[in-house]
């Protein structure tokens, strides 16, 4: 029988125009630029518009990776969305960006494993792209963080930021002598134990309210830097590779000092990393598709290579995905 890949066929990206630097927040907390910049990397983030929601962001995405992959609404028969920060507390944020695009047949659903929700996403859909479950794929990651932002907490409310990444991934035979394409291998984990370190205290069935996101930034650093680290290896084990095999790192974008801790205690250089933080912030499931949008858009990818992208947040939850670009 002929195996099927899950192979990436173009990437889009989508932010909304207004544009935050680190002063804004120094006229109501007490912080500065200074202390933003050396301890996260961040200088700017975009916050949606009030009237901006996130499956416009989404929708914008989408367009732009069906452009980029020569794909109308009638090849696509999947949407998986990622999202902690949905239009509706139902239907799913899919099933809108479905609608919008006029794709009218296949299946559409949220997921929601927060800062990991991408790679969570792309593990989903490369199963059912896998299996012929379906045939082609948008798979979304979107978010408007700033909506469950905290503006008294310093320590929160200035490390996010909205955004939209998408990509199209289909289901492609592979030929007699060819290697494995697309997605290689995916390592997704959860642990529950971990829920007061970074959880929203609200929510529809606690308290009937949204709630803010609260952290315990300092332990969540520890635990992304060593469980991220654990999780690559697993997935390129998974994959028949190693770390000297890798050519690029797009991880999760949640602090520039995250990010290098993973690239040294995965023994890989720096010019490996994409990284996107400085000028977004943390866009939740969005920072993983965003940066490889954005990368591809540069055509920093040459066909074959190796991508590994991986992230950890709310839950916790976290994983990686390996890829043959
Ligand atoms: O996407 C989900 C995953 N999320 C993450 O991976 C985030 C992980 N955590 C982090 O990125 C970092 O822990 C933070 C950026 C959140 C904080 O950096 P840190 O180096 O761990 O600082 P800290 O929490 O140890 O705080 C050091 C000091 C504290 O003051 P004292 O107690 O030493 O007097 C904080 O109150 O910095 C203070 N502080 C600030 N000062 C100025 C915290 N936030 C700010 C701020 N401006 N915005």
């Amino acid at each position: 029988m002929t195996e099927l890949d899950a192979v990436i066929e173009g990437t889009g990206h989508f932010l909304p125009s207004n544009v935050i630097d680190n002063t804004h927040f120094e006229s109501f907390l007490d912080t500065s630029d200074e202390w933003i910049q050396s301890r996260t990397g961040i200088r700017t983030r975009c916050f949606a518009a009030e009237n901006e929601t996130t499956s416009d962001l989404a929708i914008a995405a989408c367009a732009e990776a069906m452009k980029n992959a020569g794909a109308g609404p009638e090849d696509i028969d999947l949407i998986v969305l990622a999202t902690s920060t949905p239009d509706y507390t139902f239907p799913a944020t899919a099933t809108l960006v479905q609608n919008a695009l006029g794709i009218r047949q296949g299946f559409a659903f949220d997921i929601q494993a927060v800062c990991s929700g991408f790679v969570f996403a792309l593990a989903s859909a490369s199963s059912f792209l896998q299996t012929g479950a379906a045939t082609r794929a948008l798979v979304v990651g979107a978010e408007t963080f700033s909506r469950i932002l905290d503006w008294k907490d310093r320590s929160t409310c200035i490390l996010f930021g909205d955004g939209a990444g998408a990509v199209v991934l289909a289901a492609q035979p592979r030929g007699k002598s060819q290697p494995r394409r697309g997605i290689l291998a995916s390592d997704v984990k959860s642990d529950g134990r971990y829920r007061e370190l970074l959880y929203v205290n609200g929510g529809v069935s606690k308290t009937g309210t949204v709630g803010h996101l609260t952290m315990k930034g300092k332990e969540v650093f520890r635990h992304a830097v060593s469980k991220l680290a654990v999780s690559t290896n697993a997935a390129l084990d998974q994959a028949g590779l190693t770390t000297s095999d890798v050519d690029w790192v797009v991880p999760h974008q949640a602090n520039v000092r995250i990010l290098n801790a993973l690239m040294s205690r995965l023994g890989l250089e720096n010019e490996k990393l994409v990284s996107t933080v400085a000028t977004q912030g943390n866009t939740s499931a969005a920072s993983i598709p965003l940066a490889l949008s954005m990368a591809n858009s540069k055509n920093l990818f040459q066909d074959g290579d190796i991508v590994v992208s991986q992230a950890i947040g709310g839950g916790f939850a976290w994983g990686t995905c390996v890829m043959r670009w």
